[in-house]
């Protein structure tokens, strides 16, 4: 089973507290983390880096990629880890500084940065500026000038890789809106140079989530050392690569990616580049630690099917919808009862609000509780108030005890920011 969950007295446990017991305090459906899980995923890349890369080498950078799971708790605890930190927006520069990072120690990507959210990294000091376009990298400059405050940038390669393990989750080919081409590279790291107010140190990639063709990292890193020498023979200083996330977690019965390998890759083809490695995971580190912890609302039988209907529905987690992703799904208690055929849905009227279709679980009655596991990356995060439904509750479980780290929104939280003009009371 998922490091940080068991089976105890026939009943569902993460970290040591019952997942019934999570229900009956804090209701369902609700986001449930076991801080096991994350710190030993955590450990298993610092862990693997540690080993490939010689005693004297600098270690990479591990820049946590908020966007998976952005709660500050979860945050703080990455950082309490040894994490760095990713963002891609304003909203998770505030996030990460509220969690105690240091300004020094967060990257911002993204290819839309607001004025805003530009003056504020640049403000407080950020590490780097991955860029993503000329025009964006034209904005940063005039904003650095306006206010008085350089900005280091990296810029964001467009490999020309396709990684990801689903289409809307690769980014890394030439048809992506991401990043800039090797050719465009070139110019736009001259141009950089010959700016007031930024300073050019490096380029950075990300080719994909969910990356299982493995190969494709290194097909990937090995642009880089031409690319750098190039840079280096133009008279550019190239002193941080930042090779992005991508590493893939278990959803079914997936081949993962063997991090041994992967930083056998880093040490052989980029750190003879003599530069400061950076990486962003994301997923890995938070993904296999959540579920989303439900309750059967209704078992209704018809003539071709059984469908569970249960409390979580696809605001709460979109990504079945979104990208045809599998979750797995198990009772919490009765886990010996007989299989049955069940089609898993949500409340929602929308027939894509499905969980999972012939999917042989243990047999469940109206008011028992299930998981939908591997939720901690990309769940709460992309939750929607879709249908007037709060978001769920989340909880952090460490050591025994459980957290409530986000409070169940009530339907009042939704409906009282609603404005009717007065002409329509
Ligand atoms: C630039 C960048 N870095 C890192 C990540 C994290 O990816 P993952 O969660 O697959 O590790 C993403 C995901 O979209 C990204 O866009």
């Amino acid at each position: 089973m998922t490091i940080g969950y068991e089976e105890i007295n026939g009943c569902l446990h993460v970290d040591g507290v019952s997942l019934k017991k999570i229900a009956q305090d804090y209701g369902t459906p609700t986001y449930v983390y076991s801080a096991a899980n994350i710190k030993s995923q955590y450990d298993a890349i610092a862990g693997a880096m540690k080993r490939a890369f010689p005693e004297d080498a600098k270690q990479p950078k591990l820049c946590y990629a908020c966007k998976a799971n952005s709660n500050v708790a979860i945050l703080s605890y990455l950082r309490s880890l040894g994490a760095a930190l990713e963002i891609v927006s304003e909203g998770e520069l505030k996030r990460g500084l509220k969690a105690g990072f240091n300004a020094n120690d967060i990257v911002s990507t993204g290819v839309g940065k607001t004025d805003s959210e530009i003056t504020s990294c640049l403000k407080v000091g950020i590490h780097q500026f991955n860029i993503e376009s000329i025009p964006e990298l034209e904005n940063i400059n005039k904003i650095a000038g306006e206010i008085g405050i350089g900005a280091t940038v990296v810029f964001r390669l467009n490999p020309s890789v396709s990684g990801g393990g689903h289409h809307k989750i690769s980014t890394g080919r030439t048809r992506d809106k991401f990043g800039i081409s090797e050719e465009s590279l070139y110019e736009a790291y001259q141009m950089a140079s010959d700016m007031e107010h930024v300073t050019p140190v490096g380029i950075s990639m990300h080719i994909g989530s969910q990356v299982f063709t493995v190969e494709s990292f290194k097909t990937a890193f090995e642009k880089l050392p031409a690319i750098v020498k190039n840079l280096r023979d133009s008279g550019h200083s190239v002193t941080r690569l930042d090779i992005g996330g991508g590493f893939p977690i278990v959803y079914k019965d997936e081949d993962l990616l063997d991090l041994d390998r992967y930083a056998e890759w880093v040490r052989d083809i980029i750190l003879p580049l003599d530069v400061e490695i950076i990486m962003e995971p994301g997923r890995y580190l938070v993904g296999n630690a959540g579920v989303l912890l439900t309750r059967v609302a209704y078992v209704k039988e018809t003539s071709t099917r059984d469908f569970l209907v249960i409390d979580a529905a696809m605001n709460d987690l979109i990504r079945p919808t979104l990208y045809e992703a599998y979750h797995g799904i198990e009772a919490v208690e009765n886990r010996d009862a007989p299989k049955k055929t069940y089609d898993v849905v949500g409340p929602i009227c929308e027939t894509g609000d499905t969980f999972s279709t012939d999917r042989d679980l243990t047999q469940m009655a109206r008011g028992d509780l299930a998981i939908i596991q591997s939720t901690g990356a990309y769940g709460y995060c992309m939750a929607s108030n879709y249908n007037t439904r709060g978001l769920p509750a989340e909880i952090f479980v460490m050591d025994d005890k459980a957290h409530e780290i986000k409070p169940r929104q009530s339907v009042e939280d939704i409906i009282n920011t609603d404005i009717v003009p007065d002409f329509l009371k």
